[in-house]
């Protein structure tokens, strides 16, 4: 269990790694709109994560395995009926009513910050609508729990709930996980679960929550390029995700950005 603790030292890098992260976010946003290529997105990712940041795409090369190419791009673009880990392309032009998840992962000094959220190309759907929302929700009614003693299933429980109470579903075959110097260490954070089950937090734990939730059914495919996942039934999917540290009272949001009202996180009832 020590070993998923932080030290003070890796916290700090940590904390840098996932301030650069969130920029990257903020920078890509004026670029989302209608007619751009998910290929150029990433060509403006990848130039700002190396020349502004000086910081490293983690997705670039990543995950290599007997069977699967690496992954090829700097960034996962994931739109409409794709749940994740979408490969940006030449092919793929955004279109009015597009939904596009953008995640981001930089390592600088070695450390790693792992965020990603959801942008409307011109005017999307009441039903796109409304997924984002519930899904964000489900992020943040996750990080409103986050202290010393809330369990993992604590985690997936709240988010469940939420996305279900909504007539929505949560994917099951893909979570949140640790974060540090290794992109995917344990925990695994699952997004649906029980009460009182899984590992106890504790401070100075770092990992990602990162729902992804489905209009439709939970269940998902994996096409042939052996990365891009997409639902089954092609009903739309969303997708938030921060990197989060354990703190001795609650949580701190390492990849919290400017145009997110997080104060929910510090308002304690009296
Ligand atoms: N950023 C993704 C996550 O949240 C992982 C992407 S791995 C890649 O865990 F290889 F597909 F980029
Ligand atoms: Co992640
Ligand atoms: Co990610």
């Amino acid at each position: 269990m020590s070993t998923l603790i932080k030290t003070a030292e890796d916290i700090t890098h940590m904390r840098e790694a996932g301030r650069l992260a969130a920029d990257v976010l903020m920078m890509i946003g004026a670029h989302v709109r209608a007619g751009i290529t998910t290929e150029e997105l990433d060509r403006i990712c990848h130039q700002y994560i190396v020349n502004e940041l000086q910081a490293i795409p983690a997705p670039l090369n990543y995950g290599g395995a007997p069977g699967r190419i690496p992954f090829p791009k700097s960034i996962c673009t994931s739109v409409n009926h794709v749940i994740c880990h979408g490969i940006p392309t030449d092919k793929k032009v955004l279109k009015d009513g597009d939904i596009i998840n953008i995640d981001v992962t930089v390592i600088k000094n070695g450390y790693h910050g792992d965020t990603s959220k959801m942008f409307f190309v011109g005017q999307p759907s009441i039903l796109a609508q409304r997924l984002v929302t519930v899904t964000q929700e489900c992020l943040y009614k996750a990080l409103a729990i986050v202290r010393p003693g809330c369990r993992l299933g604590d985690i997936g429980h709240v988010i469940q709930q939420h996305a279900q109470a909504n007539r929505f579903s949560v994917v099951r075959e893909y979570c949140g996980h640790g974060i540090g110097r290794v992109f995917h260490e344990e925990p695994q954070v699952l997004h649906y679960g029980k009460p009182d089950t899984g590992i106890t937090l504790q401070a100075g734990m770092t990992f990602t929550i990162e729902p992804m939730i489905n209009a439709g059914t939970h269940h998902t495919k994996l096409l042939p390029d052996n990365w891009t996942v997409v639902t089954k039934d092609h009903k739309l999917s969303a997708q938030w995700e921060h990197t989060i540290l354990v703190t001795e009272t609650g949580v701190e949001v390492l990849t919290a950005r400017p145009d997110e009202n997080l104060t929910f996180l510090t308002e304690h009832a009296a």
